[in-house]
C-alpha cells in the first residue's frame, strides 16, 4: 500500500482488546481490524489480553512498570485507536476497564487522553443485548476520554456462528467487510487531523472552559 500521512509519519494506529483467554473473539476482532489499518497504510501495535492484565489502578500509586508504561506510552503517541470488549454483566470488562484507567496518565498532555483521536469501537457478547450495551458504554467512555467514537460500531453475537479460525482468520465475510471500513474511518481520521493541523496547528489542545466560555469566567469570577 501506497504510503500515506505525513512525509515522515504513517498513522499510527492502537488496537486494545482480549480477554484473558487466548484467542478471545474480541481479540481476534481487534487483530482483524489492525491488519485492514495495516492494509490502509497504518502502523499498527496491538495490546491483547495479557498486555492489559495490570493492577488495580491506584491514584496514590505513580510507578510504572515496563507494561503498564508501553501501554500509556503507545496511547499518548497514537493517531487513532480501535477496541473491543467483551459484555460482561451488561458491560465492558473490568480488565479492559482497569486498563483504561491508566490513561489518567495522560490528564494534563496537550492531546490530553484520547483527545483528536478516531476511536473504533467493538463490542461481543454471548447475545445481542450485552453486545449492544457494552458497546453503548464503549463509546461513552471514549466520549470521557475525549475521544471521537467512528460512526460505525459493530457488535458480534459470539454464539450464532464460528467468526474465527483457529488462526484468527476471519471466516465471516460480512464482519471482515465492517471491520475494514472501521479500520478505514480511524485511519482516514487520523490523516485529516494531520491536514487540519496545517489549517489550525492547536485545535487538539483542548481548551480549558473559562477560555472557551468567557461568560462562564464572568459569572465564575463573581
Ligand atoms: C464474567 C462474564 C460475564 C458475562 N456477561 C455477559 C453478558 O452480560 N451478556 C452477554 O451477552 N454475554 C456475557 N458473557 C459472555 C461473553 O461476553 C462472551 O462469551 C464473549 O464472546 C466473550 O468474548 P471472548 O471470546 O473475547 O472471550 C459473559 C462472560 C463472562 C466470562
Amino acid at each position: 500500500m501506497e504510503r500515506i500521512g505525513e512525509p515522515d509519519h504513517s498513522p499510527f494506529i492502537v488496537g486494545i482488546g482480549g480477554t484473558t483467554r487466548a484467542h478471545s473473539t474480541s481479540e481476534n476482532l481487534v487483530r482483524t481490524a489492525l491488519h485492514h489499518a495495516e492494509e490502509a497504510g497504518a502502523e499498527a501495535k496491538m495490546f491483547s489480553g495479557p498486555d492489559l492484565m495490570m493492577p488495580i489502578y491506584d491514584v496514590s500509586d505513580t510507578n510504572r512498570d515496563k507494561k503498564q508504561q508501553a501501554f500509556v506510552d503507545a496511547l499518548r503517541r497514537c493517531d487513532g485507536i480501535i477496541m473491543c470488549s467483551p459484555g460482561y454483566h451488561g458491560s465492558i470488562s473490568g480488565h479492559l476497564k482497569n486498563a483504561l484507567d491508566y490513561t489518567q496518565d495522560l490528564a494534563d498532555d496537550p492531546k490530553a487522553y484520547f483527545g483528536a483521536r478516531a476511536v473504533g469501537c467493538i463490542a461481543v457478547g454471548a447475545g445481542h443485548q450485552g453486545a449492544n450495551s457494552t458497546l453503548s458504554h464503549l463509546r461513552e467512555i471514549v466520549h470521557a476520554l475525549r475521544g471521537w467514537p467512528t460512526p460505525l460500531g459493530i457488535t458480534v453475537n459470539s454464539t450464532e456462528k464460528r467468526y474465527f479460525d483457529s488462526d484468527g482468520a476471519c471466516l465471516d465475510e460480512g464482519l471482515d467487510q465492517k471491520l475494514r471500513y472501521m479500520a478505514r474511518q480511524v485511519v482516514v481520521f487520523a490523516v485529516m487531523r494531520f491536514t487540519a493541523r496545517a489549517v489550525y496547528p492547536d485545535w487538539e489542545v483542548w481548551p480549558e472552559y473559562k477560555e472557551y466560555f468567557p461568560k462562564l469566567r464572568i459569572e465564575a469570577s463573581n
